[in-house]
């Protein structure tokens, strides 16, 4: 009853994100009464496994304990103070910890509240960066093709994927986009790799930093590439000063198999960017990091035009910084790293079973991350939306990407609940037939 209720009281005053509201005529919203580990439960009793960790932000499970006590506990000592003029030992603790995790020579933290923000600061930091050091020619973005950043006008910029910026492109920066590599071998890095060289050969003197998802481009249908890419596009960026931005958004909190993808690669880049699992998928929080370097050609004598005026309201919002802090501690108290490679060799195990269908083009996996790619399909035929409401109907929130469909669980799964997610996908893919 109540289900029904908060559909029709919903669809009355709300507009959902990423959705074409229409669908929702005949496709039933699911309202969420409470969550617990890895399952969602409506008013009706009926659970989901949450197979996408609820837009990839999950780690440890929905209304983990150890979370919720220390964000319980936040909530009665300070719950936001304004950044600008004030700190406080919950956004302090996270920096000092923040600097230690991620790759070496990454040791400023400026915080936002959401991954898109995130992005526009870092753009924004590149080049003013370079107009500090009095190069005043560096406007231009370069990002790879089929990448994806956030829906803000400058992320959209930096991104291509055509769904999401098509409709918006009289709106947006000019950026360049250089290939991606085209699949996950060797070979595929060091091609793309030449033709960023030959861009930067060119173009250089005008180009502020590329911006890329190191290993994975989630949006971006799942895209994965070989880590040797990243080395190779940190010493081009080297040779021909230009900035490498890594939008770990998505990859970042051990998606990969690292903690950070960029470590995985070896290389540091001049901004990382996290948002997402860095709050456990609790609140909403992001960080740009950057160098000592980067953050000195800021630092000087007021001068309203060197320093970076930029602010968000929410920045470093003590609560969110309690869930993050408490996300740390689980990394560090509970081996999750070494316990995700056991998790993902399991499910990569259970994907193979995925090739033996006729309609499964291919199958792929990077860490915590695995994909199956449909074949012989036309857009208009939605078969994203059929393997999704299969996966409604028997208990499995999955979320296919086009034709592609991909598991991202919560750290937290079990091998049981990685048969049933996976299980229920292949009779979905299967049913298509
Ligand atoms: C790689 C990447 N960057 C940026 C974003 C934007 O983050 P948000 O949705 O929090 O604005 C996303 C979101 O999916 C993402 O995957």
């Amino acid at each position: 009853m109540k289900n029904q209720e908060l559909k029709t009281r919903d669809l009355d005053v709300l507009w959902h994100p990423c959705t074409q509201m229409k669908d929702h005529e005949s496709l039933p919203l699911i309202p969420i009464r409470k969550a617990n580990g890895v399952y969602l439960e409506d008013f009706e009793g009926n659970r989901y496994i949450d197979a996408i960790s609820s837009w990839w932000v999950n780690m440890f499970g929905h209304t983990n304990k150890y979370i919720n006590d220390k964000v319980k506990e936040q909530l009665d000592t300070l719950e936001h103070v304004i950044l600008a003029g004030f700190t406080h030992e919950q956004v302090v603790r996270l920096s000092e910890r923040l600097v230690k995790l991620t790759p070496n020579g990454l040791a400023k933290c400026f915080y936002s509240d959401n991954g898109s923000s995130a992005v526009e600061v870092a753009l924004k930091m590149s080049y003013h960066a370079h107009l500090n050091d009095g190069k005043k020619n560096k406007s231009i973005f370069v990002s790879l093709t089929n990448s994806y950043h956030g829906e803000t006008i400058g992320a959209l910029s930096v991104g291509d994927v055509e769904l999401y910026k098509d409709t918006y492109e009289p709106l947006l920066l000019q950026t360049i986009q250089t290939p991606v590599p085209e699949d996950m071998s060797l070979n595929a890095a060091m091609n793309a790799a030449k033709e960023f060289e030959e861009l930067c050969k060119e173009k250089a003197t005008e180009i502020s930093a590329i911006i890329l998802e190191p290993l994975i481009q989630g949006a971006g249908y799942m895209h994965m590439y070989h880590e040797s890419f990243l080395v190779l596009v940190r010493e081009i960026c080297n040779k021909y000063d230009v900035h490498l931005i890594a939008d770990e958004v998505m990859v970042g909190f051990g998606r990969t198999g690292e903690l950070f993808a960029c470590s995985k690669a070896g290389i540091t880049p001049d901004f990382i960017v996290l948002s997402k699992g860095l709050t456990g998928g609790y609140l909403p929080l992001s960080v740009v990091l950057t160098t000592n370097d980067i953050y000195a050609k800021f630092y000087c004598d007021y001068n309203e035009h060197k320093a970076f005026l930029h602010s968000h309201s929410y920045t470093g919002n003590a609560l969110a910084c309690a869930a993050a802090n408490a996300t740390l501690d689980i990394f560090e108290n509970e081996n999750i790293i070494e316990k995700n490679r056991k998790i993902a060799a399991y499910m990569g195990e259970k994907l193979q079973k995925f090739e033996g269908l006729e309609n499964v083009g291919s199958i792929r996996q990077t860490g915590m991350v695995c994909a199956v790619e449909l074949k012989g399909y036309k857009s208009e035929d939605r078969i994203g939306l059929k393997v999704y409401q299969y996966g409604l109907e028997h208990g499995v929130l999955l979320r296919p990407l086009g034709h592609i469909v991909y598991f991202m669980p919560p750290y937290v799964i079990t091998n049981a609940e990685i048969d049933t997610m996976m299980d229920i996908a292949y009779e979905a893919i299967k049913a298509l037939i």
